[in-house]
C-alpha cells in the first residue's frame, strides 16, 4: 500500500505540477487486493442476494458489519413514467417493479435509513441516488438518524423527458453521507475528484433487465472512493444487481436485498458472468485525464 507524498509547501506553485505528482491515498497491486478479498473472514454470510423486503433483512445483519452501502432505492414515481425516463422498450422490462406511493414515500424512507447505522462500522459511508422529486426525505431522514452529509454529487447524464413548459431533467443527485465526519474512508485516487459527474446511460435496449438500471461506471466511481479491496458492500436495493457485478469485478464482496422475486434470473445471470477481480486495475495505472495531461506536459 502506497501513502501520498507530503507536499513541499515552501516551493513555488506551478499550475498543474501537483496534478503531475499526484498519488493515490491509497493503492494495492492486483495480487494484494486478491488476498485481501480472500483472507476476509466473516461471521455472516457475503457474496449473497436474499430476495425479501430489504428493511426486515438488514435487521438480521451484524452489529457493525459493514463497510459501505450503496442505495438506489425506487423513486416514488409509477411505473409508466419510469419506462419513459428510462426510454426503454417495455418488451425488454423485467415484471414487477416495485415503487413507493408518493404519500408513503417519507416513512417508507425514513424506515430504511434508519436500519443504517447499526449495521454500518464506525468508518463506513452510504452512497444515496435519488430523483429530486423526493430528495427532501432522503435529506431529513438522513438527519434524523444522525448520519452526516460530506457530499451532494450531480450525476449529469445525456438526456431526459422532453418537456414544453419547464427544463429537461438530466441530473440524479447522488449522496454521500457518514457516521463519523472525523474518521471515515474516503480513498482520494484522483488528484481534483468535483462532485459533478458526467457520465452517459447506455441504450442496451437487447437485454431484459429491470428499468431503472445504474450504469457501471457510476456504481465503480463510488466503490473506487469509498471502499477497499476486500470490504463488504450492501445494496438494499439491487435492481439487476448492478452493485453485485461492480464489487465483485474489483475484488470487494457483496451483499444485497430485493423484493422483486421477478428479478432472480437476471441477477443470478449477471453475478454469475461476472469473473472475480476482472476490472480490477491499481490505480496508479489509470491515472485521471488531468493527472495523465500534467505527466505530459511535465515530462513524468
Ligand atoms: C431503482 S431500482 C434499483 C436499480 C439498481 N440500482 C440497478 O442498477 O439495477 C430499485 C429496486 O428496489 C426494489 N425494491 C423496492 N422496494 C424494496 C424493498 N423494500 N426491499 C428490497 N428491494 C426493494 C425494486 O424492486 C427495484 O428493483
Amino acid at each position: 500500500m502506497k501513502t501520498t507524498q507530503s507536499q513541499n509547501r515552501s516551493s513555488k506553485y506551478i499550475p498543474h505540477k501537483a496534478a503531475a505528482e499526484f498519488q493515490p491515498t491509497m493503492d494495492w497491486t492486483r495480487e494484494e487486493a486478491e488476498s485481501l478479498y480472500l483472507d476476509r473472514i466473516f461471521t455472516f454470510e457475503v457474496d449473497v442476494v436474499h430476495f425479501c423486503d430489504c428493511i426486515k433483512g438488514m435487521k438480521t445483519l451484524p452489529t457493525e458489519s459493514i463497510d459501505m452501502i450503496i442505495a438506489d432505492p425506487p423513486f416514488g414515481l409509477n411505473f409508466n413514467e419510469m419506462e419513459v425516463l428510462y426510454n426503454r422498450d417495455s418488451d425488454f422490462v423485467a415484471e414487477g417493479y416495485t415503487d413507493v406511493e408518493i404519500e408513503n414515500y417519507a416513512d417508507f424512507t425514513e424506515n430504511w435509513i434508519k436500519e443504517l447505522p447499526r449495521i454500518m462500522k464506525e468508518d463506513a459511508g452510504v452512497w444515496i441516488f435519488s430523483g429530486w422529486t423526493n430528495l427532501v426525505d432522503i435529506l431529513n431522514s438522513l438527519r434524523a438518524n444522525n448520519l452526516i452529509l460530506i457530499n451532494h454529487i450531480i450525476w449529469k447524464y445525456q438526456f431526459g423527458v422532453f418537456t414544453k413548459r419547464k427544463f429537461v431533467t438530466s441530473h440524479y443527485h447522488l449522496l454521500f453521507a457518514v457516521k463519523d465526519e472525523k474518521n471515515y474512508f474516503f480513498n482520494k485516487i484522483e488528484h481534483y475528484p468535483l462532485d459533478v459527474w458526467e457520465i452517459n446511460r447506455e441504450y442496451d435496449r437487447g437485454t431484459k433487465k429491470n428499468a431503472t438500471k445504474l450504469q457501471n461506471e457510476v456504481v465503480q466511481r463510488c466503490i473506487d472512493f469509498g471502499s477497499k479491496p476486500g470490504d463488504v458492500i450492501l445494496d438494499p436495493f439491487l435492481g439487476n444487481g448492478t452493485t453485485s457485478i461492480v464489487a465483485r469485478s474489483n475484488y470487494r464482496h457483496y451483499l444485497g436485498y430485493e423484493i422483486n422475486q421477478e428479478l432472480e434470473e437476471i441477477i443470478t445471470n449477471n453475478i454469475n458472468q461476472t469473473k472475480l477481480g476482472k476490472n480490477y486495475q491499481p490505480y496508479s495505472e489509470k491515472p485521471d485525464k488531468i493527472v495523465k495531461e500534467a505527466r505530459k506536459k511535465f515530462g513524468k
